[in-house]
């Protein structure tokens, strides 16, 4: 985070410190809760995923030629594959023959990528490379037959691709300049994976997106685990277009101390991409979280949870061991119970509407976004 922008959120900081307040939106808001389980809306949601770059992996999965990783969860199988001259190129994981899933594993190092049903193979540039008995083929322009592409871009070290193909990839542009500019001045593309899980939770997505956009509940949820280190109800919250960034201010931090270096170790930052990306700055790390809609239930989601920390930094296993546990015991044993349950209850039909206070702006940007976009038809998307 630049200094001007440090100096600004620290005057901020310090006056709902004062005031014991925080960011306040206009108005109250009244969330439909058909977002979280209407089929058609669901249906437009997974349109919109199509049209937005996502991050789909981290570049240091794949430091090496050949090195790949596939993807699932958006229910769209991809395989992303580091390119001989070092850039890294998308496709969709499905063999040109007759659609069977191409590469298998999660991640791994190949020269050819070999299907399993007739063993048509390509190569890690997507090209069609071999096809045994190859004279039932002879009208087959192999050309023609390399793995389908997906607009793909690494930026600020993850892999962003749009689900679509042949449709247009700009990263800065879909972040925006000054939000672009931010994640640069952490130096995030020197970060690898440092722990990493696969999520999949009986909740539509946007229930475990919300967890991480308001402080309101961390001294009530939280009393036991994280509530004693950060300060409830107290959330400097900054849209940057479609995305929002919430402040999380630690409880060590002290008007008078927390000053130079020490500002940025005594405050969090959550940072809301636009649709389905939350990183947080944890003072040390970053954690990064995706969470997609699971096929066409609007009830599940899947995704992944990372630590990501600075690259070259002597790895202290102790020490991300116990932020892999805190981050777990938090979000999986008391965030995530609530959003399964709110789901659950759902069915009861009991409200229209969820209220958003005026002190939860970060979860009233997010869904108005949400929902404005997904009204929206794909192609005004995708050109924005
Ligand atoms: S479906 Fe892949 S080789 Fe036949
Ligand atoms: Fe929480």
């Amino acid at each position: 985070m630049r200094q001007a922008e440090q100096d600004r959120l620290k005057a901020e900081i310090d006056h709902y410190l004062e005031t014991s307040t925080t960011t306040m939106a206009e108005e109250e808001y009244l969330n439909p809760v058909g977002v979280y389980g209407d089929p058609d809306f669901a249906r437009r949601e997974r349109e919109l995923f199509r049209a937005v770059p996502v991050v789909i992996a981290h570049e240091s999965k794949i430091p090496n030629p050949g090195d790949f990783v596939t993807h699932d969860q958006s229910g769209v199988p991809v395989l992303v594959v580091r390119q001989e001259d070092g850039c890294v190129r998308a496709f969709f994981n499905l063999c040109r023959h007759r659609g069977a899933k191409l590469a298998l594993e999660d991640e791994g190092c190949a020269r050819r990528f070999t299907c399993i049903y007739h063993a048509w193979s390509f190569k890690p540039d997507g090209s069609l490379a071999g096809i045994p008995n190859d004279d039932g083929f002879r009208g087959v322009d192999r050309s023609a037959y390399g793995l389908t592409e997906l607009p793909c871009e690494v930026r600020h070290g993850m892999v962003w691709v749009v689900l679509t193909p042949g449709a247009s990839i700009d990263v800065a542009a879909h972040l925006g300049a000054e939000l672009d500019d931010e994640l640069t001045s952490f130096g995030l593309a020197g970060y690898q994976v440092e722990r990493e899980t696969e999520i999949a939770e009986q909740a539509n997505w946007k229930l475990l997106v919300d967890g991480f956009l308001e402080t309101y509940h961390l001294r009530f949820l939280h009393s036991d685990t994280v509530g004693p280190f950060i300060r409830s109800n107290c959330g400097p919250f900054k849209q940057f277009g479609l995305h929002g960034r919430m402040v999380i201010v630690r409880s060590r931090y002290d008007s008078e101390k927390s000053v130079g270096d020490r500002f940025l170790r005594d405050v969090g930052a959550v940072y809301q991409i636009f649709p389905n990306t939350v990183l947080v700055w944890q003072s040390t790390h970053f954690e990064r979280w995706a969470m997609f809609p699971d096929g066409d239930d609007p009830g599940r989601c899947k995704g992944y949870t990372s630590i990501l920390a600075p690259q070259g930094q002597e790895s202290d296993t102790r020490l991300w061991d116990t932020n892999w546990k805190i981050l777990l015991d938090t979000v999986q044993q008391e965030d995530w119970p609530v959003a399964r349950a709110t789901q659950a209850g759902l069915f009861a039909g009991a409200q229209d509407t969820f209220v958003f206070g005026r002190n939860e702006p970060g979860l009233q940007h997010f869904h108005k976004t949400v929902q404005r976009l997904a009204d929206e038809t794909p192609v005004a998307i995708s050109a924005r």
